[in-house]
């Protein structure tokens, strides 16, 4: 059944995964693999609660108002798109789309998880073309961001293989430590060398308003 609020709709389909908007049923249906830990081993990939409050419901309360607070502060300005990754119908992690000024500069960054069992495999990889076909076929972007603990060799990698380029770095702090961060930047131009035709995109028009795009905008980039 179609859900009232049009960014829960969003499906974007490719042969190995679906990205499908991460409503309260999914969200549920994701609880189980955060309660058993998302940040598992070091080097550490981020401070949040996946990776804090082991053997505390407080993990999951806490990730599960930050998904919350997320969907209720979109605005043309600042938004989040929040997908669970599907397998063969189960969830496995989530692939998440942020877009700041997005109308104004048509630049999105990218966030993601999979639970440790599914790591290793392609799907990191896949869920991110999957997700970058929605930000530059669906929604029209110019420019795909995407940052990374410098040692975290898989998220790394993917940027690297889907035609990022090195952008600078920066710190951040996990565990209130400073440690380094390696940015990536993609153009709509390295985009379109690799883009893909086998990645199916559902309900984004319907989404455009609720993120103040519009249509016409959208459609003039694809
Ligand atoms: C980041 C993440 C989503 C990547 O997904 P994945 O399915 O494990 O990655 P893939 O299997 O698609 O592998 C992508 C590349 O990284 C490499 N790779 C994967 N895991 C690796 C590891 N532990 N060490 C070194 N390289 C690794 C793969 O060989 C592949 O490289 P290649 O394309 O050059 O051959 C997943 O590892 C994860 O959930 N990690 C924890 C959370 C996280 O780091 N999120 C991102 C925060 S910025």
């Amino acid at each position: 059944m179609a859900h009232i609020y049009p960014p829960l709709n969003i499906e974007v389909r490719t042969p190995r995964l679906t990205l499908a908007g991460a409503s309260d049923d999914l969200l549920a249906r994701l609880v189980p693999l955060v309660r058993a830990g998302v940040a598992d081993a070091e080097p550490w990939p981020f401070d949040d609660p996946s990776s804090l409050y082991a053997d505390n419901p407080e993990r999951e309360w806490r990730w599960l108002r930050g998904i919350w607070s997320g969907r209720g502060r979109v605005s043309p300005e600042s938004w989040r798109l929040y997908f669970a990754v599907l397998v063969d119908g189960e969830p496995v992690g989530m692939q998440d789309l942020i877009g700041k000024d997005f109308a104004r500069f048509g630049t999105v960054t990218s966030f993601s998880w999979l639970a440790p069992g599914g790591r290793g495999r392609g799907l990191g990889a896949e869920m991110r073309a999957a997700i970058l076909h929605l930000a530059f076929a669906g929604l029209g972007a110019r420019e795909a961001g995407s940052d990374a603990f410098v040692d975290n060799e898989a998220s790394n990698r993917i940027s690297r293989g889907l035609g990022y380029e090195p952008n600078g770095t920066d710190w951040d702090t996990r565990r209130g430590e400073p440690a380094r961060i390696q940015q990536w930047r993609l153009t709509r131009e390295m985009w379109e060398l690799r883009r893909r035709e086998d990645i199916e995109l559902t309900g984004v028009d319907e989404c455009l308003p609720v993120l103040g795009l519009p249509a016409a905008a959208a459609e003039s980039r694809r």
